[in-house]
């Protein structure tokens, strides 16, 4: 049994698969498009809604720290990352990477892992907008939104966010009528999204009060009560008292804006829709990422030098920071950049999901009748519209703080085992073309492993509990069905032991 588990696909039958004209999608994507794409989903709530609260009740100023904590973080899994999706091209991203190299039960498991990532990730997204939305209402048409209107966290009982449902069914029509389209909207949204960057940058810096940067690090308070499973795990591990700000507020506010970052992961599940995919890949995912690292500690540092980072709003800190030091006409300006920003955010991380999904479904591990493309606009629409639809409901019932977290330990998790992926198919597989290869193999994979595990471990007991009951999940569907269904099962195309390591035992 432990060899079904562990059968590989090989790398080529992965490419072959996405030649299969009925499942195939259209190439039309350059190094230019997948960074207009990676900075599109990247910038967005994170930074848009997280940096007031974490600044507020985590980090204080030193939330700069947080982001380039998450951004180290980041810049070596995408080292890995670039790697992978220059030698396997194909859609799926790190599900598709770790079922070359791993094996078929990891691979399902971080498939099942994505799933959670993208799907709750466009949810959150789609959330936020909604409140900027709202304000944006108020502010400009004067028309206050009924609470019933306004979700879980608006209403007092119940509640559905209807604009964030909306949004999500709005864009699942889009991407199903095809990826160009969606493109060339990307890039006029990123445009006004990065210009809106700007303006906080740099009319914030004219308006920083140094004093407000005292004390950078605020002194380590305890936290408030909340129950045990709302502390950082390492906190529990060691037994120490809940607590925020201080040394490892910063670590704790790295583990939550690391959702700012995530995204130049989702670049890489658009490398079968890339015209040159190993040498674009590489360079739209780490482009992207080290853009939007700069851009984030610029933005953080300016913010918190504008206001005392305990006034910083927790709904719109960076238009309430130009309205609470006299420049509303900025604040609106911001407000309405953000809510057309986190259009483009919730509109590819809704692509990623239903990428991963038709891979998924491609290789038999979930119905093959969501892998079928469409004949005319040739997208993955069955999936694309099945997951938009589950979205939508989501979004309309969900609270975002807990989502957030949630996200980011799935990412965090995928990110791990993207790493080790990379280790094992050096030895594996020695003899593929690898048009990017990650510096320092096994140095920067297993810095990177560690990394991503201490991010993981400043997220709250509760947020693993809650990952490891959609992983439970998870093994019941694939061995229920993924299993026996699975392509390779029914094909017995390769299996563990056809992959073997080179005489030479192979160089890392
Ligand atoms: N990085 C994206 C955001 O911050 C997901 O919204």
């Amino acid at each position: 049994m432990s060899s079904t588990l562990f059968r590989t696909k090989k790398v080529e039958q992965s490419i072959l698969d996405t030649e299969e004209p009925e499942h195939a999608l259209k190439k039309s994507l350059s190094a230019l498009d997948l960074t207009v794409f990676g900075v599109g989903v990247i910038i967005g709530t994170g930074i848009f809604v997280y940096t007031g609260s974490v600044a507020k009740t985590t980090a204080g100023p030193a939330i700069s720290l947080s982001f380039v904590a998450a951004g180290v973080v980041c810049a070596l899994a995408a080292l890995c990352y670039a790697e992978f999706a220059s030698t396997v091209p194909v859609a799926g991203s790190a599900y598709t990477f770790s079922y070359a190299s791993i094996g078929e039960l990891p691979a399902w498991i971080i498939g099942w892992d994505l799933v959670l990532e993208f799907a709750l990730g466009t949810a959150v997204v789609a959330v936020g907008w909604s409140g900027y939305f709202r304000s944006f209402l108020v502010n400009n048409i004067g028309w206050h939104v009924p609470e019933v209107m306004g979700g879980r966290d608006g209403a007092s009982g119940f509640g559905f966010d209807l604009f964030a449902a909306l949004l999500v069914l709005v864009l699942t029509a889009v991407l199903v009528i095809g990826m160009k389209l969606s493109a060339r909207v990307t890039q006029v949204v990123v445009a006004i999204k990065l210009v809106v960057v700007f303006i906080v940058i740099i009319a914030g810096a004219f308006i920083v009060d140094t004093a407000n940067y005292h004390p950078y690090i605020p002194r380590s308070e305890s936290a408030a009560a909340g129950g045990s499973l709302k502390a950082p795990l390492i906190q529990l591990m060691f037994g120490w008292a809940p607590s925020n700000f201080g040394v490892m507020g910063v670590f704790t506010g790295a583990s939550i804006v690391f959702f700012a970052f995530i995204g130049f992961d989702v670049v890489a599940t658009a490398a079968e829709e890339t015209r040159n995919p190993q040498r674009d890949m590489p360079r739209g995912i780490i482009g992207s990422l080290f853009i939007c690292t700069v851009l984030y500690v610029a933005v953080s540092i300016v913010v918190t030098g504008m206001q005392k980072y305990r006034e910083l709003s927790v709904q719109a800190p960076l238009a309430e920071a130009f309205k609470a030091t006299g420049h509303p006409w900025y604040a609106g300006v911001i407000s309405f950049g953000a809510t057309i920003g986190l259009i483009t955010v919730c509109m590819i991380l809704l692509l990623g999901q239903t990428r991963v999904f038709f891979a998924m479904s491609r290789d038999g591990l979930l119905p093959r009748f969501f892998s079928h493309t469409h004949p005319r606009f040739r997208t993955p629409y069955r999936p694309t519209i099945l997951l938009g639809v589950i979205i939508a409901v989501v979004a309309g019932f969900t609270s975002l703080r807990t989502l957030g977290e949630l996200v980011n330990i799935g990412t965090l998790f995928a990110f791990i085992v993207v790493a080790i992926s990379v280790i094992i198919l050096r030895r594996t597989r020695p003899d593929l073309h690898r048009a990017f290869r990650t510096p320092w193999v096994p140095v920067i994979p297993i810095l990177s492993v560690c990394a991503s595990l201490w991010l993981m471990l400043n997220l709250p007991a509760e947020t693993w509990l809650r990952f490891a009951i959609w992983m439970v999940i998870g093994f019941l569907v694939y061995f229920l069905y993924g299993r026996t269904h699975s392509r390779l099962a029914r094909d017995g195309e390769t299996a563990v032991g056809e992959v073997t390591r080179p005489p030479n035992g192979g160089t890392p």
